[in-house]
Order: C-alpha cells, then sequence, then structure tokens
C-alpha cells in the first residue's frame, strides 16, 4: 500500500481506515485486489477464518488487517474482526471501542462471544477488541476456548479476520494459524528486512493454514504504473 511521504510512521492513536473514508481511492482498490487475490489463492475451499501478521511490529498488520475487513464487509460478507494481538492491541483505537471487554475476557470465562461483540460504523462488520491485555496471551490463544469461539463464530459469520502480533517476537500468530483457514504475511517497504521475511514464512508453514499469500506495504508510489501493489504466493 502507498505511503504519502512525511506521513508519521508512529503507532498513533489517531487512525484512519481509507478503505472505510474514501473507497474510491487506489489504495481502497488495492484492498479489493488483495481480497480478490485471496479469493483465487483459495479456490477449492472457502476461506472462512484468516489471519495477517508479519515479522515485526509497525510493518502495517492492523491496517492491512482492518482495511480488509472493511473491503469483506462492503462485498456483502457477514466479517468479524478479533484483536488477537493481546500484547500491543490497537483495533479499539481505529474503531473508536472502549476496550473495557474483549478477546481476552472470553478467553478467561468472563464474557460470551456476543458480549463481547461490538458493531462498527461499518455495515456488515462486527468488531471484537482485545480486551484487557493478560499475562498469558500465548496459552489464551491455544486453549479450548478459542477454538470454541471461532466455531462459535462460524455460525453468525461468514468471515473471521484476526489481527495478531509480530511472529518473530512471539508464538501466538503460530499458535492461532493452527485453527484459522488461511494466514496472510505483511511486508513493508524499507522496514521488513529480507531475513526477518523469510523467517517469519518459516514461522507459519508448518501450521495447519495456508499461508495465502503476502502484501507488500508502503511501497513508493510508481508514477508508470498504476497497479502498484504486489501480491505473490509465498
Ligand atoms: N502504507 C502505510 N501508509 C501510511 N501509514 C502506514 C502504512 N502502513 C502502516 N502505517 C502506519 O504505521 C503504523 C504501524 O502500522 P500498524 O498497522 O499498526 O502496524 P502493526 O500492526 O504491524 O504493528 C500505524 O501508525 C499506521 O497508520
Ligand atoms: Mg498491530
Amino acid at each position: 500500500m502507498a505511503r504519502k511521504k512525511n506521513q508519521s510512521k508512529k503507532n498513533s492513536t489517531v487512525r484512519h481506515l481509507i478503505a472505510k473514508l474514501n473507497p474510491r481511492s487506489p489504495v481502497s482498490e488495492q484492498y479489493r485486489t488483495v481480497r480478490t487475490n485471496l479469493q483465487f489463492a483459495s479456490v477449492d475451499e472457502e476461506l472462512r477464518s484468516i489471519l495477517v501478521t508479519s515479522a515485526g511490529p509497525t510493518d502495517g498488520k492492523s491496517m492491512t488487517t482492518a482495511n480488509l475487513a472493511v473491503v469483506y464487509a462492503q462485498q456483502g460478507k457477514k466479517v468479524l474482526l478479533i484483536d488477537a494481538d493481546l500484547r500491543k492491541p490497537t483495533v479499539h483505537y481505529t474503531f473508536r471501542l472502549d476496550n473495557l471487554k474483549g478477546l481476552s475476557n472470553v478467553l478467561v470465562g468472563e464474557s460470551t462471544l456476543e458480549t463481547a461483540t461490538n458493531n462498527s460504523e461499518v455495515d456488515n462488520l462486527d468488531i471484537i477488541s482485545s480486551g484487557p491485555i493478560p499475562p498469558n496471551p500465548s496459552e489464551l490463544l491455544a486453549s479450548k476456548r478459542m477454538e470454541q469461539l471461532l466455531s462459535d463464530a462460524k455460525v453468525t459469520y461468514d468471515l473471521i479476520i484476526f489481527d495478531t502480533p509480530p511472529t518473530l517476537a512471539v508464538t501466538d500468530a503460530q499458535v492461532l494459524a493452527n485453527i484459522v483457514d488461511g494466514s496472510l504475511l505483511v511486508i513493508r517497504s524499507k522496514q521488513t528486512e529480507l531475513e526477518a521475511a523469510i523467517k517469519a514464512k518459516e514461522a507459519l508453514e508448518p501450521a495447519k493454514a495456508k499461508l495465502l499469500g503476502t502484501v507488500l506495504n508502503d511501497r513508493e508510489k510508481d508514477k508508470s504504473n498504476n497497479y502498484y501493489y504486489y501480491y505473490g504466493n509465498n
């Protein structure tokens, strides 16, 4: 996804969802292209659950997840976005939720799927924010309750999409990759080291989920070519 020059890379609390605010922009078009390519990447089976991850922090996982969730919802799919980054959650900032209740509460049995789910301002898109940060995220994400939550969510939603922490720091994304249908790896131009990206890919490969492909985020806009996204199979 292209980024305007001089734009702050900081993980600020003000976050704009381009696919919602400006659905006709070329960047929103790129998210729709990622959506289409995901459909191509899984022709034989319908994708019901996917996770988005990357090697390191600030590669653009949360931005990609949120915008993808929006373009799927705009397509008429009933979508649930779950913030499974129980370490540095940001989904509640993007969707302006209080995050008093969320995934962590469901995973410890304090809340139900229904009570933890928020409506978003986007039709067809519901959100579960992280909830309070727990001391043991990997353990919670590997729990039976997590599997139960996913299968319960599938009754109501066409697609469940997870935001996750970086793969190189912690195992949370790998753990989740064992229960979702597919994973998507974000690589940030001029930031993600090649070696780190390869390690991230290797970390996801043993998981049950199919590695659906990669998204190159923040590529300099190429004047000669409008199609400046890149999407590759592994
Ligand atoms: N292509 C881009 N253009 C502009 N800002 C971006 C882009 N990708 C990421 N950012 C910004 O970089 C920061 C980190 O992105 P984020 O999606 O939160 O990363 P991660 O979830 O991988 O840590 C955020 O402030 C986000 O708005
Ligand atoms: Mg994030």
